[in-house]
């Protein structure tokens, strides 16, 4: 607020040479306290008005004035300014306070829609790492977008084609056994599928039958397509009950071979625009202009693959949905993949294809190097979950034995442990994988964080605060640091959205709890003078932690 007043007047003042995004862009937060809340450097501008930083400081600082600032100060061709605490603290309580979870809120993505690609597992095979990755990231990414006024559509894109299934349906005509499928289908399916590459080793002939179930499942053939829909159920159902664990929902599960009859007429449009070319009895799209390998459509047996597919769910969303912006949130080893996609539909003419964004990330990594599923060493997500829950319960029984709902309790902050040991990271780098730091209380946890909340929650109801007696101005020096944070809310909702990053909101969530921790230290709340405006202080804060919480997918417990 107190940057759009300084943009605002600075843009009034200077006229039109610079814009007001300009100027926002460049105003800053200085380092040291005694440089003011903000400052506005004139270094770049003084060239235009033919003067010099400091002349132009000093001329420009009198003119600003408002009832947010106490003191507009030059300082070596800064403008720095401290904000009247009072005011701004009044300020920021209020607008808490009537806004609740909707602050933070922006309007800047209102009437547009946004298409989010995540999660996106494999049938038959284990929920990976990566995969959780995607879930985590792309539905934090999706809250965010909603936070900011966006439609959101999320997808899960779940890879149930391909020719991998013709070798599992080999596998299964070899050696599948229908109880223990039913009992247990991944684990069952991925055994066979690891030993059917085995056994290929040895035996060439396998893969010959392999290629022979992929040809009759896409012919149609009755048996094949059944085995292949139970499969997909039955995997179907152990996903959700990840996603269940997870809180994370979907607006459309579409898998890739939905696209299966679709992409004659994606192969036809490429066709149309001259874009196939011939490549050893392959069809692909030349990207030699762009530095790319070429875009491989159709394989020298006819069959088609993940690309085309792509290219058709890309053409399919933007038909139904119109998107305004189209995320894919995978794994930074697909970076060519997409690049690719999104060349190729650029040469289709289509104007959405700069909309389209790979959002990518890093591995998850076990003692430095990647966790793979085919050697089998993999940890499974569906357990480091049990896990974590577990320990979180053991964690809870120590600190609070007395509690009801340890069970949910537990779930809550065991789930939140995985999901922000993730988002706290910048998602562009890999992520090493460790239960034992994703839940203690002292690090840079979600346990941290949901902790503060309780703190705040079991203060409010020691203190029994009433929102509706809620004081707003409170004078206290201590407290001005954590009102300038919670002041800081909107705008890390805003960046962290602008720049596909949650670790934006994880980062500002974790010095938020720390300069309440920092506060509940050094002052009495429950004490002394001021007592319903020191409560009204810690139930912003309780309000912006857990929406913030929120964003990133994360519950918070009242107790724990
Ligand atoms: N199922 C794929 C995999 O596990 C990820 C799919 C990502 N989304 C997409 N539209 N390609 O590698």
């Amino acid at each position: 607020m107190e940057k759009h007043v300084l943009a605002l007047q600075l843009s009034h003042i200077l006229g039109e040479k610079l814009t007001r995004d300009w100027i926002y862009e460049n105003i800053e937060v200085p380092k040291k306290e005694k440089m003011g809340d903000l400052a506005f450097p004139c270094f770049k501008l003084a060239p235009a008005f033919r003067k010099s930083p400091q002349e132009l400081a000093r001329e420009l600082a009198p003119q600003l004035k408002h009832d947010l600032f106490e003191c507009v100060q030059p300082v070596s061709g800064y403008i720095n300014i401290f904000l009247n605490q009072e005011f701004t603290t009044e300020h920021t309580l209020k607008q808490i306070l009537t806004e609740r979870a909707s602050y933070g809120k922006h309007s800047f993505g209102e009437g547009k829609t946004v298409v989010i690609d995540l999660s996106a597992p494999n049938i038959a095979k284990p929920f990976s790492m990566g995969h959780l990755r995607s879930t985590v990231i792309g539905n934090a990414l999706a809250n965010l977008a909603e936070h900011c006024g966006y439609e959101t559509v999320k997808i899960n894109y779940i890879g149930d084609y391909g020719t991998q299934f013709g070798k599992l349906l080999a596998a299964y005509k070899m050696w599948g056994n229908e109880e223990r499928v039913k009992s247990n289908p991944i684990a069952e399916l991925t055994k066979i599928y690891v030993r059917f590459h085995e056994e290929a080793k040895e035996d060439p002939e396998l893969i010959e039958e392999g290629r022979g179930w992929f040809k009759k499942l896409e012919q149609g053939d009755e048996e094949a397509l059944t085995l292949w829909k139970w499969f997909k159920d039955a995997s179907l159902e152990e996903f959700d009950k990840i996603y269940q664990m997870l809180g994370v929902e979907f607006d459309l599960t579409r898998g890739e071979a939905y696209y299966n009859d679709k992409m004659v007429a994606t192969v036809d449009l490429l066709k149309e625009h001259q874009l196939l070319a011939e490549s050893k009895g392959a069809q692909v799209v030349r990207l030699d202009e762009e530095g790319l390998p070429p875009c491989l459509i159709k394989k020298s047996d006819g069959t088609s693959i993940y690309a085309t597919r792509d290219l058709t769910a890309a053409i399919d969303r933007y038909q139904s949905y119109s998107f305004d912006e189209a995320l894919y949130v995978v794994g930074h080893e697909q970076s060519l993949h997409f690049q690719q996609i999104k060349h190729v539909l650029g040469k289709l003419h289509f104007p959405w294809a700069r909309d389209v964004k790979h959002i990518s990330f890093g591995m998850m990594l076990q003692n430095g190097s990647k966790m793979s599923t085919r050697r089998g060493k993999t940890i499974l997500l569906k357990n480091v979950l049990k896990e974590a829950i577990q320990q979180a319960k053991i964690n809870i029984e120590e600190k609070n034995p007395g509690l009801e709902n340890k069970e949910e309790a537990a779930r809550q902050v065991g789930v939140g442990s995985v999901i922000f040991h993730d988002l706290k990271h910048d998602r562009r780098n890999d992520v090493e994988f460790s239960l034992s730091d994703m839940l203690t209380f002292e690090g840079n946890t979600a346990p941290y964080l949901q902790y503060a909340f309780v703190r705040a929650h079991s203060i409010l109801q020691k203190g029994a605060f009433d929102p509706h007696q809620a004081e707003t101005h409170l004078n206290d020096e201590k407290a001005w640091p954590l009102i300038k944070q919670l002041r800081a809310f909107p705008q890390i909702v805003e960046v962290a959205y602008k720049e596909y990053d949650p670790s934006k909101v994880a980062k500002y969530l974790l010095e938020l709890a720390r300069l309440f921790n920092q506060y509940y230290t050094h002052t009495k709340i429950l004490q002394g003078e001021q007592l319903q405006k020191k409560l009204t202080l810690v139930y912003g804060f309780s309000i912006v932690i857990k929406e913030g919480l929120h964003l990133l997918g994360i519950e918070a417990p009242e107790k724990m």
